[in-house]
């Protein structure tokens, strides 16, 4: 079945997808798995729980999530990214009992309200406007299950010289504003803002990518 990106104004990597996982782990300066086991571990999951990962790539985090699901007791994590040829991958490579992927846009989630447990996203939301990390953030609360929780690990205002040096080169690099705004420290008052509690900082890697945790509120 031939798959077809969803447009978005968001900057997707279709043409990446084949390279992706070569140079990943590459950019992550051989930090990759401690940084997406500590994502895994911020989640806080039980095997039935249902997980929703925006902008997976081809979907290495997913399925490290997956793996630590009970597909018998309900659980599942599902990637969607708005790259057909990112989802063709992650497929390919990563779908399981317990791992699905599905192209979507992060601004205009296919699912219904109140239907995952947790909502991950590493690496997105400097990919997308101001205007889409607030549309986001706002499907992603609502996709969420009261207390559920949300954890985003992304570009931030850098806490070293190097990491200002990375992120202002990329952001001039790869002509990229979403890439200024995430500089700027947008992420926690746009999270706020969409009616999470507000989001606690954990982590800095490289001194620009920093792991954000939090929930939606019980009552909301
Ligand atoms: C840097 S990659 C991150 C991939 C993966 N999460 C990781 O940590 O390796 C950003 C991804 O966001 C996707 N993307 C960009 N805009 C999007 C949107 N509006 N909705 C969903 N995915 C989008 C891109 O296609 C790309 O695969």
């Amino acid at each position: 079945m031939i798959l077809k990106s969803v447009p978005t104004r968001g900057r997707t990597l279709d043409h990446a997808a084949f390279v992706y996982d070569f140079f990943e782990p590459i950019l992550l300066l051989g930090k990759q798995s401690e940084y997406d086991l500590e994502i895994v571990s911020l989640l806080e999951l039980s095997p039935s729980h249902r997980v929703l990962d925006l902008g997976c790539g081809t979907g290495v985090l997913t399925r490290m999530i997956a793996d630590r699901l009970d597909g018998g007791a309900g659980g599942v994590c599902i990637g969607i990214d708005a790259a057909a040829k990112m989802i063709q991958v992650a497929r390919k490579k990563r779908a399981s009992a317990t791992c699905r992927f599905e192209v979507a846009a992060a601004e205009a989630l296919p699912f219904e309200d109140r239907s995952f447990d947790a909502v991950v996203s590493s690496l997105f939301f400097h990919h997308v406007p101001l205007d889409l990390k607030e549309k986001a953030l706002a499907e992603a609360f609502r996709v969420l299950l009261p207390g559920g929780r949300l954890v985003i690990a992304d570009m931030h205002t850098p806490t070293t010289w190097m990491g200002a040096l990375v992120s202002h080169v990329a952001r001039w690099f790869f002509l990229q504003p979403p890439i200024g705004e995430n500089i700027r420290g947008v992420l926690p008052q746009l999270i706020e803002h969409a009616g999470f509690l507000p989001p606690k900082p954990i982590s800095t890697y490289f001194g620009y990518i920093v792991t954000f945790a939090t929930r939606k509120p019980e009552a909301g």
